[in-house]
């Protein structure tokens, strides 16, 4: 069933159905775990993620929203947006006849502590599906003003080793390495071997292979420009204090985006809806 719970301090929804387990936060709408009737856990957490109300978790699905990382002009704070921060309404909670688990959580400008300039009058509204597949859909409505969005589902995937998956589905696909701090074409299957952090221009579906845990982590998408990779390796990993040190060979980041050039225009009243479906194979 589906029933209202403390975790970590935190109020969540926890779901535990035929089909799967789940656990979704309030503080920031954050999906924390999905684990297939069966399977492993899909969803990496670190060990050292915070759990206060306002602050970021570490791992699962942050939600990114209403822009990703410092905006496009790279001044905006706090980073990855408010969202995460913010308390989500849980508005519906339905459990259908086929075992499927829909939670419909809700945010406006109300809710939000500090908005950073962001119009206030915006709806956002996040659907949560969850049964042996997951289905992630976030609806963004512009109030009077026009909206510019960025906005992203930063999932972090549990793996065996970080430097032994393959993510494929990119051949080919122009990205932003914000690494290196230049523009490249991919050639092949991504691969870890060092610090990673891409902006993928691909709305194409991907697949992480992970012969370790011998299972491929499909990801498809709708009306998301692009994917980001992230892995932080060694040093990054150091600096955050919410994440272990020893923990980045169990995970890696494949995130539904739209941003910087692809960020969502919006005139007043308009709405739009990104989605990801997330299964195993
Ligand atoms: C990634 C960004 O998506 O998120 C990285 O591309 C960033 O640059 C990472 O470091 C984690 O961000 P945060 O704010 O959750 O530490």
């Amino acid at each position: 069933g589906v029933s209202i719970v403390t975790e970590n301090g935190l109020e969540a929804v926890r779901i535990d159905t035929e089909l799967c387990t789940g656990l979704v936060y309030r503080n920031g709408a954050h999906v924390a775990e999905w684990t297939p009737k069966g399977s492993e856990p899909v969803l990496w957490m670190s060990g050292s993620s915070h759990f206060t109300d306002g602050t970021a978790i570490r791992g699962g699905i942050p939600l990114c929203f209403p822009w990703f990382g410092p905006g496009r002009d790279g001044d905006r704070t706090p980073a990855h947006g408010f969202a995460r921060l913010s308390p989500w309404n849980l508005t519906s909670a339905e459990l259908s006849p086929n075992g499927l688990v829909r939670l419909v959580f809700t945010l406006t400008g109300d809710d939000v502590a500090d908005l950073g300039g962001f119009p206030a009058d915006f709806e956002a509204s996040y659907a949560v599906t969850m049964g042996t597949a997951m289905q992630l859909a976030l609806t963004v409505r512009a109030g009077e003003q026009p909206l510019e969005v960025e906005e992203a589902l930063h999932t972090y995937f549990a793996v065996g080793d970080a430097r032994q998956v393959r993510i494929e589905g990119l051949d080919g696909a122009d990205y932003l390495d914000k690494v290196a701090g230049d523009r490249r074409t991919q050639s092949g299957d991504v691969t870890f071997t060092a610090e990673t952090d891409r902006v993928y221009f691909s709305e194409a579906t991907t697949r992480i292979v992970d012969e370790q845990l011998g299972r491929t982590i499909v990801v498809e998408k709708a009306c998301s420009a692009n994917t980001v990779v992230w892995n932080p390796w060694v040093d990054k990993s150091e600096a955050m204090a919410d994440f272990g040190d020893e923990e980045w060979t169990g995970m890696c980041c494949v995130e539904t985006v739209n941003a910087l050039g692809d960020a969502t225009q919006l005139s007043p009243g308009a709405s739009h809806t990104m989605s990801a479906t997330i299964s195993l194979t």
